[in-house]
Formats: C-alpha cells, structure tokens, sequence
C-alpha cells in the first residue's frame, strides 16, 4: 500500500517523523523505496546529475522522464515531482497544464513549487481545487538563486515574519504539507508549531515532522554538499577505486581471467 498525503499528516498528529529524500532514476528510487523512505521527491535538483550549474534551466520534459523512471522503482513511498523554473509561475492556466501532466504521465501522486507570495498562494489553491495534492517550499528557494543566493532565509525579524506568513497561507490554500529550507531552527520550529500540515525540513534544524536531504549528498557523490547536509558514505571515493582497479586489471591482461 503506497502512503498518501493523509497519512503524513496523521503521522504528524501522532508525532512520528517523515523520512524523506530525493531520487532521480529507476534503481536509486528502488534502494530508497527497499529501505523504508516515506516520501521520494524527484527534485529540481536533479540538474546537477544532468550537469546543470543551476534549477533554472531544466525543462518539464526532462522532469517527466525521470519521475516515469522513478515511478517504476517505488511501491510504498509518497511520490512528489518538482515542477521546474516557469512551468507554473506564468498562470494558472500554465501551472494546471504542468502539474496535470505530471500525475497522468508519471503516476507520481503529488507535485512541489516553489514560494508563498500571494500570486502562488493563488496558483496553489487552483491546483488544489482541481484535486492535484501540493507540497509548499519557503524559505531556500532554489529556483530565485539569482535574487537569494543560497544563503540561510529568515534570518531578521521582517523576513521570519515573512516566511511564517507565507507558510501560514500555503496552509489555508491546502497544501498537504511544506519543505522548510535553510531557515533558522527555532523559526522552523515556530512554523512547526503553527501549522496542522507536516513540515519537511532541510536545514531547518530538528524540530520539523521530517527531515529531507539530496540523495546525492547522502551518498558523497555530489562535487560539494550544502553545509547543513549530513555525508552517511563516500560514493565518490569508492567509485573512483573500482574503476581505476578495473582500468588496471585491463591494462596488465588480468581482467578477464581467461
Ligand atoms: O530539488 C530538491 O531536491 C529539493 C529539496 C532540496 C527539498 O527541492
């Protein structure tokens, strides 16, 4: 049985935190779903594997055919596809077009944007109206780097204040839940604290309902990590080791044995 929107938010009420990472292909979608991951986003931030420098220039078609790849892999998890940089900002007509394709050509269950400004508090509420499930993002949004940066969010008094209002009205527009990223812990915790839907933090310290982090970073295969990722294995380093042993035993007519 997949787990649904539903359930993540009794899971909050009951308070049991929701594990959830992301994943771009077929077999890590698989590995993620085996060892019990609650929620698979299939994240913009699958561009560095396509060796983008940012969100920004991944396209829809790119998105849907890694979340088709990674639906095949999952049957458990809740699926949450990130709509990509103007594919949803531009109208809700737009917005409804992209969203829709992604739940009828990927089966994925529910999609993510980006921002809580009134216009995508608008955008959102139309998206749930038409029965499409919405997770929120605030705080870190990639997609605006070039207005950002990639620093920590909500760090004066205004711009907490701001973020907590955005977070409040992404709620009222009926997203079933919101990722929180790189915002002071005890503002996470005071939006945690204000909203009946799941927070899913990522550098959001540890009082949100969840916690989620870019597989890649997990895995040590990312070039560099965010300073508020956690390395569990150094995957770069053991690949590195396997081909270059490989290589060798080519070259000196060790591989194949016979
Ligand atoms: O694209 C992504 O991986 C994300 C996470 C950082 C939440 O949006």
């Amino acid at each position: 049985m997949s787990i649904t929107t539903q359930r993540l938010i009794q899971w909050k009420q009951q308070g049991r935190s929701i594990v959830a990472l992301t994943a771009w292909d077929y077999a890590i979608a698989q590995l993620l779903d085996h060892a019990g991951v609650d929620l698979i986003l299939v994240g913009d931030s699958m561009s560095v594997v396509l060796g983008y420098e940012t969100t920004l220039p991944l396209t829809l078609e790119e998105v849907l055919h890694h979340a088709k790849a990674v639906r095949r892999g999952v049957s458990r998890a809740l699926i949450v596809v990130d709509l990509p940089f103007l594919t949803y900002q531009e109208s809700i007509t737009q917005a409804m077009h992209s969203a829709g394709r992604v739940l009828k050509e990927t089966g994925a269950q529910a999609v993510k944007l980006e921002g809580g400004y009134p216009a995508m508090v608008e955008i959102i509420a139309r998206l749930v109206q038409a029965g499409i499930p919405v997770m929120g993002h605030v705080g870190l949004t990639p997609q605006s780097v070039h207005q950002l940066g990639l620093r920590q969010q909500g760090r004066t008094e205004a711009d907490a204040e701001r973020i907590l209002q955005e977070a409040i009205a992404l709620e009222q527009a009926g997203v079933f839940s919101i990722v929180l990223e790189h915002i002071p812990a005890e503002l996470a915790l005071h939006i945690t604290q204000k909203l009946s839907i799941p927070t899913i933090g990522i550098g959001a310290g540890k009082d949100c309902d969840g916690q989620i982090l870019v597989t890649s970073d997990v895995l040590g295969l990312s070039a560099k990590q965010p300073p508020f990722a956690k390395v569990y294995t150094n995957l770069r380093q053991t690949i590195t080791k396997a081909v270059e042993e490989y290589g060798m035993e080519v070259r000196e007519g060790k591989f194949p044995e016979s």
